[in-house]
């Protein structure tokens, strides 16, 4: 067993787990997060996409004990209170979604790109985004959703990330 101690979404959180946990069962089962989903067992899909210390990584692949002493943002931590992430809403505007289970990931993994990347082309996009999968849309809103949320991100001038208001919350 280990002790892990990460911030999420701008909370304190600690617990002691099982040294093989997976971050993604951190935050699902510990936590009780459940907006980071889990698509696949073969690391490809990238349903469970989050981001650590601002770099997203698909959370199937880093253990809870990895991430001890850093910060993970979910999708629980995107919006600012009852206002979207630009991202977030560029996704509901351009109905860049389906059944939305890879919706999460894509949001999360589309914000990492725009920060790293600014306003985003086509081009990027596609690229950006190809280790993130979607049975649903054929993608062609999800590519007009990001290009339009990384505009939108640029436009903001805010942080990418919003902080996210509240006392430390632990888990154990
Ligand atoms: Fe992590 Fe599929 S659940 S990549
Ligand atoms: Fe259904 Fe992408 S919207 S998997």
């Amino acid at each position: 067993m280990v002790d892990v101690a990460i911030d999420v979404n701008g909370r304190a959180t600690w617990a002691t787990v099982e040294a093989r946990t997976l971050l993604v069962h951190y935050l699902r089962e510990v936590l009780g997060l459940t907006g980071t989903n889990i698509g696949c067992d073969t690391s490809s899909c990238g349903a469970c996409t989050v981001l650590l210390d601002g770099e997203s990584v698909k959370s199937c692949t880093v253990l809870a004990a990895q991430a001890d002493g850093h910060a993970v943002t979910t999708i629980e931590g995107l919006a600012a209170g009852d206002e979207l992430h630009p991202m977030q809403a560029a996704f509901r505007e351009h109905h860049g979604l389906q059944c939305g289970y890879c919706t999460p990931g894509m949001v999360m993994a589309a914000v990492s790109l725009a920060t790293e990347r600014g306003e985003l082309s086509e081009e990027a996009v596609r690229e950006g985004l190809e280790g993130n999968l979607c049975r649903c849309t054929g993608y062609q809103n999800i590519v007009a959703a990001v290009i339009a949320g990384s505009a939108a991100m640029q436009g903001a001038g805010g942080p990418a990330v919003a902080p996210v208001d509240g006392a430390g919350a632990g888990a154990g």
